[in-house]
């Protein structure tokens, strides 16, 4: 039994989610992910005046959990809506393609998605039903 519940990685990721930098599309995501180590790091997006210079969510918190050493990913919790979207409006924020492949290096298998809705709806998926067939190291050697 892991040690955060899915609400509580929800709301890890609502927490992080205050400290994004999103000026220019106004939309603001945070991202939380629990490691095999049972420890959760968080990130939100951070934009950039060049748009393409733009980091995601996700990415945010996998850059910070592998930075510390981490590198198995047991699930991660997105909540990403406008910037002004109260619990009842939410929307479901999936991750976009590049987070997919990227938090594919580091996914256990079975690794969960959880992604916030309206009110306290979750939506719980894997990464691999979001990446199905999927490039990963083994393909390497
Ligand atoms: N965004 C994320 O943080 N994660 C995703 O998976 C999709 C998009 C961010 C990037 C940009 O700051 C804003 O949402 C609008 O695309």
């Amino acid at each position: 039994m892991d040690a955060f519940s899915k609400e509580e990685l929800i709301g890890k990721a609502l927490d992080a989610r205050r400290e994004s930098y999103s000026p220019y599309s106004g939309f603001a995501v945070g991202a939380a992910i629990l490691t095999d180590s049972g420890k959760v790091y968080s990130g939100a997006n951070i934009e950039n005046a060049s748009f393409g210079a733009t980091i995601c969510a996700e990415r945010t918190a996998a850059v910070k959990a592998i930075s510390e050493g981490e590198r198995k990913f047991r699930a991660i919790a997105i909540a990403g809506s406008p910037s002004s979207a109260e619990d009842i409006s939410f929307q479901y924020s999936f991750p976009c393609g590049i987070c997919r492949q990227f938090l594919r290096e580091f996914a256990l298998p079975d690794m969960k998605v959880y992604i916030k809705g309206p009110l306290d709806d979750i939506y719980e998926t894997t990464l691999d039903e979001l990446l199905p067939h999927s490039f990963g190291p083994e393909n390497l050697s």
